[in-house]
């Protein structure tokens, strides 16, 4: 038995889903030109700059596109991202932790799919940024610049140390993994809580490595449970294990998938919180609900069918809703697939719009589901 067989969806809803996608990212291509897309408010996505941290997102798409399709139109569409970013880093530079989503999805994969020196060599240099913002007293990386915050630290980052993986299997350099499981061990010990549940934000003390306080960020309060950190800290701790091979990552990974499955409301697609004291009438965030769905099959993959059937099923869930329920699928000219995204609710910042990410892992999701196994993260 594989977990397949155990699919809720039938293949052909899932090819009904496919023809519409690839009809909606062909139109996306047509329309979008060289936008770097972050939030598409009334249908047509804004131009963020480029070192912004969804840079890679929109060219992860095409990435994946162009690999479950063959089709050259992506992979051209696609090929002059990374450059275009690693141009940022000899301006300005405000790059922080994020490089990993930026370089994962555009410079690592362009050199996975066609072996480009010039994707890996940019990979490769991310890797290193990244590595270079790891506190080795407190055994956590650095997230933003911010002078007054060199002890702050996101669950957003549990996504970025792929890139460290990545970076020590190409080179059999072990540090690189060194510091993502140091910041993976710091992140099961000092930020999952025991219900499975994470906050956004731990303040450490950057000279002792003692925590000092929680912060709500981009959740509610403290204490409660922002859903996106909720599903960067499934998905990545899902992929920490893939590329470790140690369980105490998967155990992880599955409590928090198990939270965050019994938070889902009747439709299966994530409030934007889970812990509003009253949810009624409060936005989703469908950008959770994709990139969770995504992180829970990425579970289900490491296990037997049946004990990875509950995250499975779980993921179809939410991926049938996301699409009959919250998608543009049928409405060509809008730019974004997924309604319903929202950014910062407790800033008031791009609410109930279209979110780059939210549409790269619901793409994502629904490729694995078709057999895609090249996973970007
Ligand atoms: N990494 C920032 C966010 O999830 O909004």
């Amino acid at each position: 038995m594989t977990s397949k067989t155990l699919s809720i969806l039938s293949q052909e809803e899932l090819s009904g889903w496919w023809a519409k996608i690839q009809t909606k990212v062909d139109q996306m291509v047509k329309q979008m030109g060289d936008k770097s897309p972050h939030v598409s408010a009334a249908g047509v996505y804004d131009d963020m700059r480029v070192d912004w941290w969804t840079s890679g997102f929109w060219p992860g798409l095409l990435w994946v596109m162009h690999d479950m399709t063959g089709k050259q139109h992506y992979r051209d569409a696609a090929w002059s991202w990374d450059e275009r970013i690693e141009q940022c880093f000899l301006r300005e530079n405000r790059f922080h932790h994020d490089v990993g989503f930026q370089f994962l999805a555009t410079a690592v994969i362009k050199y996975k799919l066609t072996g480009d020196a010039d994707g890996k060599r940019r990979g490769l240099q991310a890797a290193n940024f990244l590595a270079g913002r790891f506190n080795p007293v407190g055994g956590f990386i650095r997230a933003w610049n911010q002078p007054e915050r060199p002890g702050w630290s996101i669950i957003d980052t549990m996504m970025n140390v792929s890139i460290l993986f990545w970076a020590a299997q190409e080179l059999g350099d072990a540090r690189f993994s060194h510091v993502g499981k140091a910041h993976a061990d710091t992140v099961m010990n000092k930020v999952i809580r025991p219900d499975g549940s994470v906050p956004h934000i731990t303040v450490f003390d950057p000279e002792t490595g003692d925590v000092l306080e929680y912060v709500g960020g981009q959740g509610y309060s403290p204490s409660s449970s922002w859903s996106r950190g909720q599903a960067w800290a499934i998905y990545g701790m899902a992929n920490t294990y893939k590329y470790t091979g140690d369980k105490r990552y998967l155990e992880a990974a599955r409590r928090v998938a198990h939270y965050f499955i019994s938070c889902l409301p009747e439709d299966y697609v994530s409030h934007w919180d889970f812990r509003v004291p009253d949810l009624t009438g409060e936005p989703r965030d469908t950008s959770a609900t994709s990139c969770a769905a995504s992180g829970l099959l990425e579970i289900a993959e490491h296990l037997p069918a049946e004990e990875g059937r509950i995250y499975r099923t779980a993921a179809e869930k939410m991926l049938r809703s996301l699409t009959e329920n919250y998608s543009t699928l049928d409405r060509l000219e809008y730019e974004g697939i997924l309604l319903a995204g929202t950014g910062s609710k407790p800033s008031n910042s791009n609410v109930n719009v279209s979110l780059i990410y939210g549409d790269y892992f619901y793409v994502e999701a629904v490729s694995k589901l078709l057999g895609w196994s090249h996973a970007i993260f």
